[in-house]
């Protein structure tokens, strides 16, 4: 009778234990939310094994290093779900000490438990194990110290809830709420930070400074997405927006800088649902300039340049060097070479993306539905500061855009060793002043 029993309770006691065994949907939902999360491309250096960290990160204070995240033991092999939970969420390493907020743990905060239980199983169950050690910041001592980012970590990090959506919501745009806010982590970019470095709004409720665009990162800006004609998406479909995020393009604009990643690792792979959900989100942000209007295409520079008329500053430089591909009338060709007329990227208020472009090119990332690359080259080799400043302000105003003007001095601000070295100087340009 004694043995039954005793059979009897290590029965029960086993049985929780096989229930919470990860079954294959689970691990698969945990890949697609790490998807959702772009965890991969923070996680994995340049070359490096996927998830096996290293990537360097600069802070103000100096560099971070993204941490092994593969169930290795130099990695989270022995991390609990409560472990895993609280760096995700709360910003606390397993060793107790906060993180820095590189790891985009206060937009995490919306993550429901639910999707935190799919995530665990997939690191856990759904990823090759990597043995890489984690390398220590390159920040110098006493700025190295962590407790100093547990204070931030109480002042500015939002509570641990999972998102949920106000009463009576349309269920869709609460989706959208719940990726953008939450695992997509949008704001880390696109929201502009307070001098403390926190983004000055978490969700869309909070103020009308979210989303609304970032300082520049790297070179790049991460422009405004909310409701604007002029230098937001009030012009583009919620088709349109679904496209881009799916492909990298529309008949509007072409990815590049920091949003080439988002779209390579993270948005091709969001199924058409969410990515629908997530456009008709952003649709509902709202213009932050009351006197927004849409786009009035203007025809008077392409009628002057048709009939071989280059006296307007810039002119010239844009016909010998730009024309080919995005046309005199600055339609562009569609899903191939960007338009720039009503184009928000040419006419948000900060040019640096725009000089950044003009100097270094870009190349338009392949993705699964949309695999032609088309690259455009870079002018740093080939013009002159001014005739850069000359071209940009051309774009920024013709066609009629409305974009402030930039001086030479902006450019030359801009120009980086590796700009330099991209060669050609056989032409006999100048390369800069
Ligand atoms: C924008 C870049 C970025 C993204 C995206 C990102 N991380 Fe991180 N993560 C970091 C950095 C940087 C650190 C190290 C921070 C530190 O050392 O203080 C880190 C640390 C961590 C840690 C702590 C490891 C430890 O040592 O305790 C875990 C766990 C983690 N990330 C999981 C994830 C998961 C899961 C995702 C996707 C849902 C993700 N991260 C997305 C940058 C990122
Ligand atoms: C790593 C930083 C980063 C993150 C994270 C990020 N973006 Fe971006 N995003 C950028 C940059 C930089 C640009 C400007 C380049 C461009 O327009 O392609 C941009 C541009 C865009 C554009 C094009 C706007 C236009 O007018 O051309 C859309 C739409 C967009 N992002 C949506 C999103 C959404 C939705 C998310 C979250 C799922 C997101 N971004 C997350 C950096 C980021
Ligand atoms: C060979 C064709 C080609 C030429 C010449 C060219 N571009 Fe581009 N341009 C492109 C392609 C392709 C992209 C998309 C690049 C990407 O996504 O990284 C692009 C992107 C841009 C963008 C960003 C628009 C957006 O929404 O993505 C601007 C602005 C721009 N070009 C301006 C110029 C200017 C100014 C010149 C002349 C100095 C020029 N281009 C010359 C092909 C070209």
């Amino acid at each position: 009778m004694k043995a039954i029993c005793i059979a009897a309770l290590a029965l029960t006691a086993s049985l929780p234990l096989w229930a919470a065994e990860p079954d294959a949907a689970l691990i698969k939902q945990g890949e697609y939310l790490a998807r959702a999360g772009d965890c991969v491309a923070c996680h994995t250096a340049k070359g490096g094994q996927p998830f096996a960290g290293g990537l360097a990160m600069e802070t103000p204070i100096g560099t971070v290093y993204s941490t092994n995240i593969t169930p290795d033991a130099s990695g989270i092999g022995h991390y609990s779900f409560e472990d895993f939970d609280k760096a995700v969420r709360h910003g606390i390493g397993k060793s107790g000490s906060s993180l820095y907020p590189a790891m985009p743990y206060p937009s995490y905060a919306r993550v429901t438990d639910a999707d935190m239980q799919a995530l665990y199983a997939y690191f856990m169950k759904g990823v090759a194990p990597v043995a890489e050690p984690n390398k220590d910041t390159d920040i110098p001592w006493p700025l190295s110290m962590r407790w100093p980012l547990a204070i931030w970590r109480t002042l500015f990090a939002p509570e641990v809830e999972g998102y949920q959506a106000p009463m009576g919501s349309d269920p869709v745009i609460s989706r959208g709420a719940y990726l953008v806010e939450g695992l997509g982590h949008c704001g880390a970019c696109h929201t502009p930070r307070a001098i403390t470095m926190q983004e000055k709004a978490m969700s869309a409720g909070e103020s009308a400074e979210f989303l609304a665009g970032s300082a520049p990162l790297e070179g790049w800006i991460a422009k405004s997405l909310r409701g604007d004609h002029r230098d937001g998406l009030g012009s583009w479909s919620e088709e349109q927006l679904v496209q881009f995020l799916k492909t990298g393009r529309s008949d509007r604009s072409a990815v590049f800088g920091g949003m080439s990643d988002v779209v390579e690792h993270s948005m091709q792979y969001m199924s058409t649902e969410d990515l629908t959900a997530i456009a008709r989100y952003l649709k509902t942000l709202p213009a932050v300039d009351r006197n927004d209007q849409p786009h009035q295409y203007d025809k008077q520079v392409a009628d002057a340049l048709w009939q071989g008329d280059d006296s307007k500053p810039g002119a010239s430089v844009y016909i010998d060097n730009c024309a080919a591909c995005h046309r005199t009338d600055g339609h562009g060709y569609n899903r191939v070479f960007p338009a720039l007329a009503g184009n928000p990227v040419v006419q948000t208020d900060d040019a640096s993306s725009l000089i950044h472009i003009v100097l270094a090119g870009g190349t338009l990332p392949a993705t699964h539905t949309a695999p032609s690359t088309f690259t455009m080259p870079g002018f740093a080799w080939r013009l002159s500061d001014q005739e850069v400043a000359d071209v940009v302000n051309f774009i920024r105003t013709s066609w009629g855009n409305q974009g402030r003007a930039v001086s030479a001095a902006d450019v030359k601000g801009m120009r980086t060793d590796d700009m330099k070295h991209t060669s050609g100087d056989d032409l006999g340009q100048s390369t800069s002043h």
